[in-house]
């Protein structure tokens, strides 16, 4: 919502502008609560945007090593970058991988805190570097309130029917307790559905948001009270202990609970997309649990465009890295929410358009090889239609 002060500054699109036609974001911001929130949430949601906009500093506790100072940085208002997140890995050779790689797999190129050596990408043409786009976060309140057996009966559903075949993550609770009012106790070690992340690996958005401190901002909080290993060896920073303390991270988590769905012009699911087997993966709507805590979010009929499942995408869409249960050419059912936010698709951002996305990952060995054949089957104006509708989403 800060973002919509600014308004008056965002220039007019251009006519070669893909957004060109679409509301911008003066009516239409992407980053706006959800409607009808009661005083107290809207009070909340206003919090949390501060913390989710907010560049940490030394003093806050950044360091040693991190990606990004703020999570607007890399979920600019709310979407998909500008930064990204790097990973490398050494496929096959667990050893090696170890030997090449001891402060794990992911690069953190700035310092601060006292460190002075960036974890860089090491010069070795065994390294396999792939990039991870950000996906956006809003609707993503959604997406926590779904059920456990919601997502396992789907995949169940999948596995009869025998056209795709999901499977959900099952993940640990690998966090420190939260011991404030949480949504949804995610004690500390038990096995629960994964849903967020790009390989569903994180069950909840108040555990999302301690492993995105900690990960990409190298910012330690009571459920992540541990700074991760890096090239100068350090084991903390400029703030003593543990930095943030647990109500900064339930503010922010609260922050992506209550982001709004951006809105859309029609809410039915085109027959096309039906048709071609799209919504086979991309289910156009998730029931929500009743006994959620938000009246907003509780049993409703959540138009998500996922099943929330893993499927594996082919060779093509491997990484070399595995997640709990998901290995390396599988890949969670993107929402397809806000799409027309977003100038890359795909976990890596490597297609520029939503046809571009689609067309790539129907390639040899997908899951969703048979749907994206029949999606390009389809008559020019089909596909045309087809595209513009799932932009609109
Ligand atoms: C350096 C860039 C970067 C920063 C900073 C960052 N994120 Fe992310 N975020 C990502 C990437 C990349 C992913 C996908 C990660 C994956 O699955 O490997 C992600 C995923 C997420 C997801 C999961 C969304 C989904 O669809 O499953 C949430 C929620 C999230 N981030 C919240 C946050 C919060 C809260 C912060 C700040 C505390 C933050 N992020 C900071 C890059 C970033
Ligand atoms: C077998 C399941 C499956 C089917 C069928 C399927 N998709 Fe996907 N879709 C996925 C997965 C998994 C991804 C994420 C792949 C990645 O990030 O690399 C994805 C990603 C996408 C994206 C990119 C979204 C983003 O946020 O970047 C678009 C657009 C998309 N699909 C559209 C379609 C369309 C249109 C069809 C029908 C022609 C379709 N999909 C059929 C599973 C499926």
């Amino acid at each position: 919502m800060i973002v919509s002060l600014l308004v008056a500054c965002v220039p007019a699109p251009t006519p070669t502008d893909p957004l060109d036609g679409l509301t911008l974001v003066a009516e239409d911001p992407s980053d706006g609560p959800i409607r009808g929130l009661a005083d107290a949430w809207m009070a909340r949601f206003d919090e949390g945007d501060v913390e989710f906009e907010a560049a940490r500093r030394e003093a806050d506790g950044l360091g040693p090593a991190y990606i990004r100072s703020a999570c607007a940085s890399c979920h600019g208002d709310d979407a998909r970058g500008p930064g990204v997140v790097r990973k490398m890995v050494v496929p096959d050779d667990t050893k090696l991988d170890g030997e090449l790689l001891p402060f794990g797999h992911t690069e953190r190129p700035y310092v601060a805190g006292g460190a002075t050596t960036p974890l860089t990408i090491p010069d070795d043409g065994r390294v396999l570097v792939s990039t991870r786009a950000p996906p956006a976060v809003f609707g993503r309140g959604y997406m926590e309130a779904v059920a456990d057996a919601t997502i396992e009966a789907l995949a169940a559903e999948q596995a009869a029917l025998g056209v795709v075949s999901g499977r959900p993550n099952h993940v640990r609770c690998d966090f420190e307790a939260n011991d404030e009012p949480a949504f949804f106790p995610c004690t500390p070690g038990a096995t629960v559905v994964g849903r967020f992340g790009l390989k569903a690996r994180v069950p909840t958005l108040d555990g999302f948001a301690a492993d995105a401190y900690q990960g990409d901002m190298a910012i330690t909080s009571p459920m992540r009270p541990v700074e991760l290993p890096n090239p100068d060896g350090l084991d903390d920073d400029l703030a003593p202990g543990v930095d943030l303390g647990l109500e900064v991270v339930n503010r922010t988590a609260d922050y992506m609970r209550l982001l709004a769905i951006p809105a859309r012009e029609t809410l039915d699911a085109s027959a096309l997309f039906v048709d071609v087997g799209c919504a086979d993966c991309h289910v156009p709507s998730l029931p929500t649990r009743a006994d959620w805590p938000v009246p907003e979010l509780a049993g409703v009929d959540a138009e998500l465009y996922t099943d929330l499942l893993l499927h594996d995408m082919g060779p093509a869409f491997s990484d070399g890295l595995s997640d709990y249960e998901a290995g390396p050419r599988e890949w969670r059912t993107p929402p397809l929410v806000g799409l027309r936010f977003m100038r890359s698709f795909l976990h890596d951002g490597r297609a520029a358009t939503v046809e571009e996305a689609t067309v790539l990952h129907g390639a040899e060995g997908s899951e969703a090889a048979p749907s994206v054949a029949a999606f390009q089957a389809l008559s020019d104006a089909d596909r045309a239609e087809l595209i513009v509708w799932i932009e609109s989403l």
